[in-house]
């Protein structure tokens, strides 16, 4: 079994956490109404929920939060901050936000009209529910080989240029108000972007005049994969390939509580000044003055030091190693995820582990549920639950082609052991898994239902 690279710090500080029995555990979740949002933290053993907000922060982070400026214009942390982005990302107007949904709120709102639509390789399901929320169509473009969870392109998030042709050319240059791309694609399994693919994205929407903004959010992890995949990148730093990414856009957002390993935070960054004032009056309005976006001074403190830390690349080979882990672990006991691993989460297959549950009835609810009543664990469900949504004309249920469970790895929080506890449970699972059933909503909200619906058992 190969090992990942020991981690590159030691643990200085702990916080306890406690596998409660299987009748508490099958309590939680009823109550819960078998949706793992809503369960009480303190009754998961191993949170594998998100990997956003959830990491550690380094001495030298918590050191800067008693070092944050709480000046409400103009703070050093500010600056601070706006030096780091400057070197980093490249971009002289930025803002920061409270989170990443803050930054797509605003963009939404300034940029979409009903009837619009932006492309990207896949929306997240807070970009998706921005741009639906002003009335717009996000189109995810990403290469075929996304769909194919065998598939081992070293690039899976990549977009597919002649899609994104066809689909301008048809839609008209003057519906596609921005073009986008994530990296690394979550929705799609954590996988990362080429250069070569980010270049022929920003030729192809600058051909058109179309604004290109990168949705960042593990960018750092991205350029990792860029190293260490793409030919020509390997005695490249993550930092220059970070910055070579982002001298291709026209505008970044950033939910920083992923690779800037900050529990709060998000960034908003963009080239055209006259968008930069519109974007300005629109934070003052709903989050804060420019210089702090809804953070605190402490904040953006903590967040200048976390950019730079999610860029080195001994913790990066730590941290993509032991996502590689615990997926390698998973095959080994005949399990399908999503292959190549991807950066910050392990996607398991729970369409193929179950198919005895139709996507109706959310076979990637009943593994979620599985692992939390087997071993504690959280996970979330991207499937069905997330993503099915109805078809605007005819009505008829559109489901999403993979029904996904994503193991999200905290940053710098979980050891070797506990990758192992969830791969055990797993095997337990697997060994049962035909008797498991599905579920059926009791609620549901029309946006981001994933969040608040309640379930009960088929
Ligand atoms: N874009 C991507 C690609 C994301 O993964 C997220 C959040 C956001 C935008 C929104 O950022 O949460 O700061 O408002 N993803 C988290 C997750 C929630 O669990 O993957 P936010």
């Amino acid at each position: 079994m190969p090992h990942y690279p020991p981690e590159p710090f030691r643990i200085k500080m702990v916080e306890s956490v406690r596998l409660i029995s299987r009748p508490e555990r099958e309590a939680a979740l009823r109550t819960a109404g078998y949706n793992l949002f809503a369960l009480n933290a303190e009754d998961v053993f191993i949170d594998l929920l998100t990997d956003s907000g959830t990491g550690a922060m380094s001495q030298e982070q918590w050191a800067g939060i008693m070092r944050g400026d709480e000046s409400y214009a103009g703070a050093r942390s500010y600056q601070r901050l706006a030096r780091v982005v400057q070197e980093i990302f490249g971009f002289e107007l930025f803002v920061p936000t409270h989170q990443g949904r803050a930054a797509e709120n605003i963009l939404a709102n300034l940029l979409i009209q009903p009837g619009n639509q932006v492309p990207s390789n896949m929306h997240f399901d807070t970009t998706e529910g921005n741009i639906r929320a002003r009335g717009g169509l996000p189109v995810n473009l990403v290469i075929d080989e996304a769909y194919d969870p065998q598939n081992r392109h070293p690039f899976k998030g990549n977009m597919d240029i002649a899609k994104l042709t066809a689909f301008i050319e048809a839609t008209g240059v003057e519906n596609i108000p921005f073009g986008s791309i994530t990296v690394t694609n979550n929705a799609g399994g954590g996988q990362p972007v080429s250069m070569e693919n980010l270049r022929a994205v920003a030729d192809t929407y600058h051909r058109y005049n179309i604004p290109f903004f990168i949705d960042c959010c593990r960018f750092a992890e991205n350029a990792y994969f860029i190293k260490t995949r793409e030919p020509g990148y390997a005695e490249k730093s993550t930092r220059e390939i970070a910055r070579e990414m982002f001298d291709l856009a026209d505008g970044t957002w950033m939910s920083a509580k992923k690779d800037a390993i900050v529990n709060i935070g998000g960034l908003l960054a963009v080239r055209d000044p006259r968008l930069f004032q519109q974007v300005c009056n629109q934070l003052i309005l709903r989050e804060g003055f420019v210089s702090y976006g809804g953070l605190a001074g402490r904040d953006l403190e903590a967040l200048a030091i976390g950019l730079e830390e999610g860029l080195e690349e001994d913790y990066l080979a730590y941290r993509l190693g032991q996502t590689a882990y615990l997926a390698n672990r998973l095959l080994e006991a005949g399990i399908a995820v999503i292959e190549p691993s991807g950066g910050h989460a392990v996607y398991v297959d729970a369409g193929r582990l179950l198919p005895h549950i139709a996507p109706a009835d959310f076979p990637g609810q009943a593994l979620s549920a599985a692992l939390y009543l087997e071993g504690g664990i959280r996970s979330v469900e991207i499937g069905s639950v997330m993503f099915a949504h109805p078809d605007p004309e005819t009505g008829k249920m559109v489901h999403p082609r993979l029904e996904l469970v994503r193991l999200a790895i905290p940053r710098r929080t979980y050891t070797q052991s506990h990758m192992d506890f969830v791969a055990d449970t797993f095997i337990k699972i697997k060994e049962s898994k035909d008797g498991l059933r599905g579920f059926r909503f009791t609620y549901a909200p029309e946006l981001l239902r994933h969040f608040t619906a309640r379930f009960e058992p088929v």
